[in-house]
């Protein structure tokens, strides 16, 4: 089944703030990267290119509702509006379930289980590093205690080598 669907209402959901399109449609592209690289499951692809779109979801009711974007907010306030979106969109309900599960855990980077989690972490890592400006001198350690996949770790030598 076709993604699209999710992107075009994450695109309505965040209306208005570019900001936050612009990363959602760079993590995901860079997420497809490396799952197509790391020759991932057509269901395990689906998960990824979704996880991609939405796994943000929750920030805007995090800084709506308790006016901080915290990421231990953001993992809470996303499980359920993302499980809803996915399952509205007609995916099944196992892979509403599993894109909800890493929305809620997409900040923690110990006990990562799954190369559809891990390839969301990193995807989002590579985009955040250039967005939000995080210091060349940290990339040694993130390479070492988060990055697991070689497509990954390729993609980051060669943007920030
Ligand atoms: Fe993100």
């Amino acid at each position: 089944m076709d993604t699209k669907i999710i992107r075009d209402k994450m695109i309505d959901y965040y209306k208005g703030d570019p900001k936050r399109i612009q990363h959602f449609i760079k993590v995901e592209a860079f997420a497809t990267l490396i799952a197509e690289k790391e020759k991932v499951s057509k269901e395990i692809g689906i998960i990824i290119s979704i996880l991609g779109y939405v796994h943000d979801i929750g920030i805007k009711i995090a800084e709506k509702e308790y006016g901080s974007s915290n990421g231990k907010l953001q993992e809470k306030c996303g499980a359920e509006p993302s499980r809803n979106l996915v399952i509205q969109s007609g995916f099944s309900k196992e892979i509403a379930d599993r894109v909800s599960f890493i929305v809620a855990h997409h900040h923690t980077y110990e006990n990562v289980e799954g190369l559809d989690y891990q390839i969301l972490v990193e995807a989002d890592i590579i985009v955040n590093i250039y967005e939000d400006n995080i210091s060349k001198d940290i990339i040694p350690s993130i390479k070492k205690n988060i990055f697991k996949t070689q497509s990954g770790l390729d993609l980051l030598n060669k943007l920030y080598n």
